[in-house]
């Protein structure tokens, strides 16, 4: 198939899939692919390219760094990746998505590699990254995807390279998580135009997979990651810092 301008067509992976293999092309839960979502997604989502800059110079992306953006989105953290010098991969499910990721790093004179694929099949034809992220995405999948995802994540990663996760997950104790997910519908959702509406965070816990820290850690370690660092500044969101083994 002809692709748009840049975007490289990484899926499908190497080998074909049986038929009981996740679909990750239709992901559920609330509607980021159409154009208008994706418009308005920015927006919604508070994307920061100055946090986005602060969370670089944590990884420690600079010049010359090979760095992979899982879900990237609309591509702000692979853009100001690239505007550092840093040789950036962006990787989404959404064509939508990626226009827009593009259409950003046109403006700001980068071009990151952006890839029409997912955590399943993005099979990663550059020399090993030093650092994978993925934010606010890997709750797209089913705990058992969840495990096979970090597993090709640290495939693509040098040993020693930095896996980042920040996603909602769950670290309250389980017996409270009725009141700690009420609370968080409650307070999170925005008046329509303003942000991702109460609706939007019901269908997220209805709909979509996130899970505890606990199990994702344990995902971690089983993917081949040391943790560096976590961190719970809500109770329904977490990050952590991972070093391939
Ligand atoms: C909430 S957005 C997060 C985007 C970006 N990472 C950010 O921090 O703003 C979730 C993104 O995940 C993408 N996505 C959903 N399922 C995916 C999958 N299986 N593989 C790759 N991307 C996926 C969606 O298209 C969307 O762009």
């Amino acid at each position: 198939m002809q692709r748009r301008d840049d975007t490289e067509r990484t899926a499908p992976t190497e080998r074909p899939r049986p038929a009981w293999y996740f679909s990750e092309y239709t992901p559920v839960g609330v509607d980021l692919g159409s154009r208008d979502a994706v418009t308005a997604y920015d927006r919604n989502q508070g994307t920061d390219p100055e946090a986005d800059d602060a969370l670089l110079d944590r990884l420690g992306v600079t010049e010359g760094t090979r760095l992979v953006d899982l879900a990237c989105g609309t591509g702000s953290l692979a853009v100001q990746a690239a505007r550092r010098g840093a040789v950036a991969h962006g990787v989404d499910v959404s064509e939508e998505m990626l226009a827009f990721a593009r259409a950003r790093a046109r403006e700001s004179g980068v071009a990151p590699h952006w890839h029409h694929a997912g955590f399943l099949d993005y099979a990663h034809r550059a020399p090993l990254a030093d650092v994978v992220t993925t934010k606010s995405a890997l709750h797209q999948l089913p705990d058992f995807w969840k495990q096979e995802a970090l597993l090709r994540a640290a495939g693509m990663l040098r040993p020693g390279g930095t896996f980042y996760l920040w996603d909602v997950i769950y670290s309250f104790e389980p017996s409270d998580a009725q009141g700690r997910l009420q609370h968080w519908i409650d307070t999170a959702g925005r008046p329509e135009g303003q942000g991702f509406l109460k609706a939007d965070f019901e269908t997220h816990v209805r709909d979509e997979f996130s899970t505890y820290a606990w199990i994702i850690e344990g995902m971690l370690r089983r993917a081949g990651f040391d943790l560096v660092s976590r961190a719970f500044p809500r109770t329904t969101h977490a990050e952590f810092h991972c070093r391939r083994r």
